[in-house]
């Protein structure tokens, strides 16, 4: 990482190289892998000019041609069968759909995998590296950084809403659903009930000394759909933040507003980070000292 990162930018984008591999395979169209990237880069930002988010227009539709290609030859490739070991998300994803489902719309479902796991990913390092270092205000973490990892799931979960379609009549908590009203839980009220939580507005990592101590916690979900990726997503961000923080200090400059932007995910608003490793500030000392 360069000294200077701006985030949450950065975060994508180590979340998309740590993935790369399984969402597209290395042996796979080089231009697609490019176009995975930049879409994953631009994704990442907020563009704020017409200009800006016409280009990104034109990225998703060059993405989508691209892959819906690809989707073409995979299947017409005898090799891949449904049968045959996927060697990336691309091929999980065509083995399950049935030959009825068009390749575009193949096509379609990978982009929103790809996005449902390289966004809340990137988002969540980045909330965990945030918060962390805004609480050790330059000093190294003084807490493990999986309890960090769990505490910013907990303050600011990416996933802040899940919403279904209620299948059949039914009551819940005394009101009653039809067919099709649309039930939504929210994780983000849930982590910030004052009735399971101490000081739920309080970003606290040591709180997860205990870890099982705390409910209702569902940074993944819950029940049949719960997230199939989280325990490798818990430890994707856990080593990625290891691996940031790590004989570095860290300095959060623009951070202060740690109030989420809410869109479909609640993201962390843009903020730079600096990092020293901690030897240069170790011999600086000792140059200071020895004057
Ligand atoms: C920190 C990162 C992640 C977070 C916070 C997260 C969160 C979630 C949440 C809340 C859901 C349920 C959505 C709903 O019910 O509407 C979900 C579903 C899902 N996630 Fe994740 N996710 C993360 C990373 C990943 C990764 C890395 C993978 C794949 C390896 C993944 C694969 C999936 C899949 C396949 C589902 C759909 C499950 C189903 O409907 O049966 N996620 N995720």
């Amino acid at each position: 990482m360069p000294s200077v990162t701006r985030w949450p930018a950065a975060g994508i984008e180590l979340a998309y190289r740590c993935t790369a591999d399984v969402l597209l395979h290395p042996d796979g169209s080089p231009r697609l892998r490019q176009l995975l990237e930049r879409n994953a880069r631009v994704g990442a930002l907020r563009p704020a000019r017409m200009e800006q988010r016409a280009r990104a227009q034109l990225l998703r539709a060059k993405l989508s041609t691209a892959l819906t290609e690809q989707v073409r030859e995979r299947r017409s490739d005898s090799r891949h069968t449904a049968e045959a070991e996927p060697r990336d998300l691309l091929d999980a994803v065509i083995g399950v759909c049935p030959d009825e489902v068009t390749d575009p719309t193949v096509a379609q479902l990978y982009v929103l995998m790809f996005r449902s796991i390289v966004g809340p990913l990137g988002y969540s390092l980045a909330w965990s590296v945030l918060l962390g270092s805004l609480q050790s205000s330059g000093s190294p973490w003084s807490w493990p950084v999986d309890w960090v990892v769990r505490e910013a799931l907990r303050h600011r979960p990416v996933s802040w809403m899940v919403s279904r379609p209620v299948p059949f009549p039914t009551e819940l908590g005394g009101i009653a659903f039809q067919t099709g009203d649309l039930l939504s839980v929210s994780p983000y009220l849930l982590h910030h009930d004052e009735q399971h939580w101490t000081r739920p507005a309080a970003f606290q990592p040591d709180r997860w000394a205990q870890p099982s101590a705390h409910r209702p916690y569902v940074p993944f979900s819950f029940g049949p759909f719960t997230c199939a990726g989280a325990a490798v997503a818990h430890e994707l961000v856990t080593e990625a933040a290891t691996t940031l923080t790590g004989n570095t200090y860290l300095r959060v400059v623009g951070g202060g507003d740690t109030r989420p932007i809410v869109t479909n995910a609640a993201t962390p608003r843009p903020f730079t980070l600096h990092h020293t490793p901690t030897k240069t500030l170790t011999a600086l000392d000792g140059a200071a000292g020895r004057r």
